[in-house]
């Protein structure tokens, strides 16, 4: 109800500052980094920004509202950050740009303090937990002409109800649950998205139901550990059930349960079975689960789900269990190596993705080559590799035994390596077979060509009918090409 209330303020703020800029004709611009998460916000402040008279374009200078959507999870995205509001400083006096940063970095007091101090023109600073608030902060900077920062440190709640403009008429991203009580040792995540929370499980059918009225084909579940959706609602009522009488806790289990499920959703699993119903979606993934709580109630639910794509993202960090350990990722190479036997047995043409970061403090030569053990056996179909970056006020920034930079990237580059001789030898595999491609667009290097991808998310390119646009069609791949496929109709 709270949350509720709150939407409707920020909606009448969002008429208030469309009041003030009728037939102004404006213009934004946005730069979303990091994931997908984020991608996701971004589209939210879209949304915003468009119910509010501004138009999206691509270049800067011609923006009147310029978004910074930050990740901190690697430093790289630090330095971008600066450099590109060092650049906007000329444009700002010029033009009176108003420059808004917002997301993940913002949660760093580092940061913010760092902003204020060299780069006094911005004007709004929002965190992760204030994003519904940016028509509230907005109309200040233009009204009261005051510099707003609005950042929360506590968790932020759940609002539902935002606007949305979506980057694709096709895929669309549908965020399940936000926050982290994991704390990975190297990772910033627990930190500036706050502990787990997850959405009701009737927003998000409601959600997808409606993305499937509107003709999206394809959703990607987001959140930073999916396969715990719904688990702190539950050890929460759990906690609060155990203060209360044994009566009062029979109808508060019952009162509760009515209250979370929905369509029968109480768990991740559910959720897959629940989407997998949904006339008109053909196809679900989910990113990121941990290994960790990979149920076999999950397992079950890819196995049985026609629409669930069978490329499954399963972060393996570090294929050293001492190097796990420290890590604080609660799994041994051994139980991953179990993990995915256990999958590939129930889970027909299943392929697996994989995150990696080399590097992570006290990590020896042997160490690492677990990795790469662990990397040729499972054969990846696609690694996303990663530089141990320190992050402020995670442990493994107070470890001991850094890693020097030369060691990282001489890992880095073995592992590349090994990967990209994999992912050659693996593409090998779908020549000559029929693939199911969603076809998205046409290609960016050639207009005349179109793109789609496979169940396992491989680019196809292949000649044929614009029409064919968010369409599923049957394609002969004839050749590939490490990055991409080419197919023929
Ligand atoms: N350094 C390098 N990579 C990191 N990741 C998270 N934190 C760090 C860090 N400090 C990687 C992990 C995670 C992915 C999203 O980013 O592999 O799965
Ligand atoms: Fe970070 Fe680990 Fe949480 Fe993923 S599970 S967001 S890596 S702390």
């Amino acid at each position: 109800m709270e949350t509720e209330q709150e939407i409707e303020k920020q909606r009448e703020y969002i008429v208030k500052v469309k009041e003030i800029n009728k037939n102004k004709k404006l213009k934004y611009s946005i730069l979303t980094m990091g994931c997908q998460l984020n991608e996701n916000d971004s589209e939210k402040i879209c949304g915003m920004l468009e119910e509010m008279e501004y138009t999206k374009t691509e270049d800067q200078k011609e923006a009147d509202v310029t978004v910074f959507n930050t990740c901190c999870v690697r430093e790289n995205a630090e330095d971008k950050l600066f450099g590109k509001l060092g650049e906007l400083k000329k444009i700002k006096e010029a033009k009176g740009t108003i420059i808004a940063i917002g997301g993940c970095m913002m949660q760093e007091k580092h940061i913010t303090d760092k902003i204020k101090e060299s780069y006094p023109y911005t004007d709004i600073i929002f965190g992760t937990h204030t994003l519904h608030k940016f028509p509230e902060n907005l109309y200040k900077v233009l009204e009261e002409k005051r510099k707003q920062e609005d950042i929360l440190d506590i968790e932020g709640k759940i609002y539902e109800g935002l606007p949305i403009k979506r980057d694709s008429k096709i895929k669309a991203s549908v965020t399940i649950m936000n926050g982290c009580n994991n704390f990975c040792s190297y990772c910033i995540v627990p930190y500036v998205r706050g502990r787990e929370r997850s959405r009701t499980p009737k927003a998000i059918i409601e959600e997808v139901k409606d993305l499937a009225k509107q003709g999206y084909k394809e959703i990607t579940l987001l959140g930073q550990n999916v396969n715990s959706y719904l688990r702190a609602e539950k050890n929460k009522k759990t906690l609060e059930l155990s203060i209360l009488s044994e009566q009062k806790y029979k109808e508060n289990e019952q009162a509760n349960v009515k209250f979370e499920e929905y369509e029968g959703v109480n768990s991740f699993a559910t959720l897959l079975k629940a989407l997998n119903k949904i006339k008109g979606i053909e196809r679900i993934r989910f990113v990121s689960p941990h290994p960790k709580d990979f149920t076999d109630d999950v397992i079950e639910a890819i196995a049985t789900c026609d629409k669930v794509c069978k490329l499954v993202h399963l972060p393996l960090q570090s294929g050293n269990t001492k190097v796990l350990k420290e890590m604080n990722r609660k799994y041994t190479k051994e139980q991953y190596l179990n993990l995915v036997e256990k999958m590939k047995a129930r889970i027909p043409n299943l392929t697996l993705s994989t995150d990696i970061i080399v590097g992570f403090p006290g990590e020896t030569k042997e160490e690492f080559e677990d990795t790469l053990d662990v990397v040729r056996k499972v054969k990846f179909e696609q690694v996303y590799m990663f530089i141990y970056s320190r992050r402020v006020g995670t442990l493994g920034d107070n470890m001991e035994n850094q890693i020097p930079d030369e060691i990282k990237h001489k890992r880095f580059d073995k592992l590349k390596t090994l990967v990209e001789s994999q992912i050659e030898e693996n593409n090998q595999k779908y020549v000559g077979t029929i693939q199911k491609v969603l076809v998205e667009g046409t290609s960016k290097n050639n207009e005349e060509m179109l793109t789609g991808r496979t169940d396992n998310n491989k680019v196809v390119i292949f000649e044929g009918d614009k029409n064919l646009i968010g369409k599923m069609i049957e394609l002969k791949i004839v050749s590939e090409h490490m990055w991409y496929l080419k197919g023929n109709m």
